[in-house]
């Protein structure tokens, strides 16, 4: 061989192996909890490892959060929870806030029907009648295992003896304390200068939890913490009353089932808009054999717009609560209505929202919400994303409590083609009813494949939460990663108002971004640092599972 040959052969062999390797996450034989918080993931693990299964494991994890992340686990908020039990059975839990009996349809706008800012999201006026609780009781008392005192006792422990705050927190603390201090009449305890590495204990919220653990799911909305929560709210200037906690039910709902390719995907029905809004994007993209494009190549990135256009022009149109407004879902997620939809895509140039339909926005950061996997040793499978909306909620915290209320009020919409703080429009399917529950986002997901547990995912982020679990399911499914892998991949959104592409900064490539603009698509990439922060799990062709746990926040998977 001559010297040359040898050069190159060498270069070629340092070349390949210096590829980068994808990152591949925690694997387990068994179980794994994936949560936004490593202490909440270990309660949910160490449940596990006791003999409970998935749902005694969600409902520690879930507490857990609310100790541990109170920027968006709670017991002042809600969520929705989608399972899939060992035999194939599957359902989802709606423990979704409520509107006051006392809410108006234009309790945020004034005398001139103008929005007023800050109404919705900001106080006691932002308030829904909290789920939360109500969703774990539901959960555990349907399929727990362990006595739930036994499964609260953890959580009291930790609030106990406290979390140790991390970089990210401290950063999130800093910016939200002014907001504390206007939505709050005294300093509230974390409004204290935390610091990274600081411990802060909850000592109010240990004795709510300990009076739940004693009591039960009553003590929230009919006991102690009922009245001290409705008096609280009131002497804030809120409308939730007593009777309010009293009446207030999780439900179980059906859910949203649709087909890609040879993957069954089992997600949120309404009040979310996530699994309608999946299947949507997932039906309009299924015909183009997304396999054949590169992974964020412009090709790919129009496709997937397109869909996404089409589909959030019809969530802001069509859907609301399915107790008080008809929803044409089972048109809405048939494959043909999305055919028709893509009809007038073309690879020429982008299809015009105003042509989708009409309005502007202005897209608004959106805040924070959390979501966590679980795989019981059992094979059961559990997928949850709960939340207060905003980060810290309403930034309104009961300090006798210890917790913060959520703002999902402002999920509703206020006025019709108003955006809200996830320029998300609304119309009359969403607006104000006593007792109605906000439209949603959230987009719990289990995937099966060929009648097996694949994957579970979901993921906070607003209005981008949707599009985020897409492309996490599209990243293993069409492109073959891993699951750390699909999850810490960059992420796009389109949202149909505003008519802008929204990306993460920084991380798709160049040519790809100004074919986009030359083709005539806006791209925005100042407005979201991060989209999505996912936690998913993977079950591995050997049965293996393997977690995702996105690094755009502290999450953390956990397991054995
Ligand atoms: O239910 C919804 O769609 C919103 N309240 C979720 C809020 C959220 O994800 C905030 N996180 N970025």
């Amino acid at each position: 061989m001559k010297h040359y040959q040898l050069l190159i052969l060498t270069t070629l062999f340092l070349l390949t192996n210096c590829k980068k390797q994808p990152e591949i996450g925690l694997i387990t034989e068994k179980a794994m909890v994936v949560s936004a918080r490593k202490e909440a993931s270990k309660i949910g693990s160490d449940i596990l490892t006791k003999g409970g299964n998935a749902f005694d494991a969600m409902a520690a994890t879930e507490l857990a959060l609310a100790v541990a992340y109170p920027y968006a686990g709670n017991i002042g908020g809600g969520g929705f929870m989608i399972y899939r039990m060992n035999n194939g059975e599957i359902g989802a839990l709606d423990y979704r806030e409520k509107a006051p009996m006392n809410a108006t349809k234009d309790m945020y706008l004034d005398s001139l029907g103008n929005v007023i800012p800050g109404k919705s999201t900001l106080g006691a006026m932002a308030v829904g009648v909290p789920g939360t609780v109500a969703g774990v009781f539901e959960a555990h008392k349907k399929f727990g295992t362990l006595p739930i005192e036994e499964i609260i006792q953890p959580v009291i422990d930790l609030a106990k003896q406290g979390v140790i705050v991390t970089k990210k927190q401290q950063k999130r603390l800093e910016k939200h304390t002014p907001n504390f201090r206007k939505a709050n009449k005294n300093t509230i305890l974390l409004d204290n200068n935390w610091k990274e590495g600081d411990t802060i204990r909850y000592s109010a919220l240990a004795e709510t939890l300990s009076r739940i653990q004693k009591n039960g799911r009553d003590e929230f909305y009919k006991g102690e913490t009922a009245k001290k929560l409705a008096q609280f709210l009131q002497d804030n200037g809120g409308i939730i009353t007593e009777e309010d906690l009293a009446n207030y039910q999780a439900k179980w709902r059906t859910p949203v089932v649709f087909t890609y390719d040879d993957l069954k995907v089992i997600s949120m029905a309404p009040p979310s808009s996530g699994g309608v809004c999946l299947a949507q994007i997932m039906n309009g993209i299924e015909p183009y054999k997304i396999e054949q494009y590169k992974h964020n190549s412009t090709e790919y990135i129009q496709v997937v717009t397109e869909a996404e256009r089409r589909a959030y022009a019809d969530r802001s149109h069509f859907l609301g609560d399915p107790d008080f407004v008809e929803i044409p879902q089972a048109k809405l997620i048939s494959k043909e209505y999305s055919k028709e939809r893509m009809k007038d895509f073309s690879f020429e140039k982008p299809t015009s929202s105003d042509d989708v339909s009409h309005g502007k926005v202005e897209f608004i950061e959106s805040d924070e919400t959390t979501h966590y996997s679980i795989v019981d040793q059992f094979g059961n499978a559990v997928s949850v994303t709960t939340t207060i909306n905003g980060a810290y909620g309403s930034k309104l915290y009961a300090p006798e409590l210890g917790f913060f209320l959520n703002n999902e009020m402002d999920d509703f919409s206020s006025k019709p083609g108003e955006p809200n703080m996830f320029g998300l429009v609304g119309a009359e399917a969403n607006k104000i009813e006593p007792g109605k529950r906000m439209l949603s986002s959230m987009t719990p997901t289990i995937v099966e494949k060929e009648g097996k547990l694949f994957m579970v995912v979901g993921t906070p982020g607003g209005s981008t939460i949707i599009t985020s679990v897409l492309q996490t399911i599209l990243n293993v499914h069409e492109y073959n990663m891993g699951m750390q892998e699909a999850v810490n991949q960059p992420r796009f959104h389109h949202q149909w108002l505003p008519d802008v592409i929204r990306m993460e900064p920084n991380s798709f490539d160049e040519s790809v971004k100004q074919r986009l603009k030359n083709l005539g698509y806006t791209i925005d990439e100042t407005n979201s640092p991060v989209i999505g922060k996912v936690d998913a799990i993977l079950v591995l062709p050997n049965g293996k599972l393997e977690g995702g746990a996105d690094h755009r926040g502290d999450d953390t998977a956990a397991g054995f």
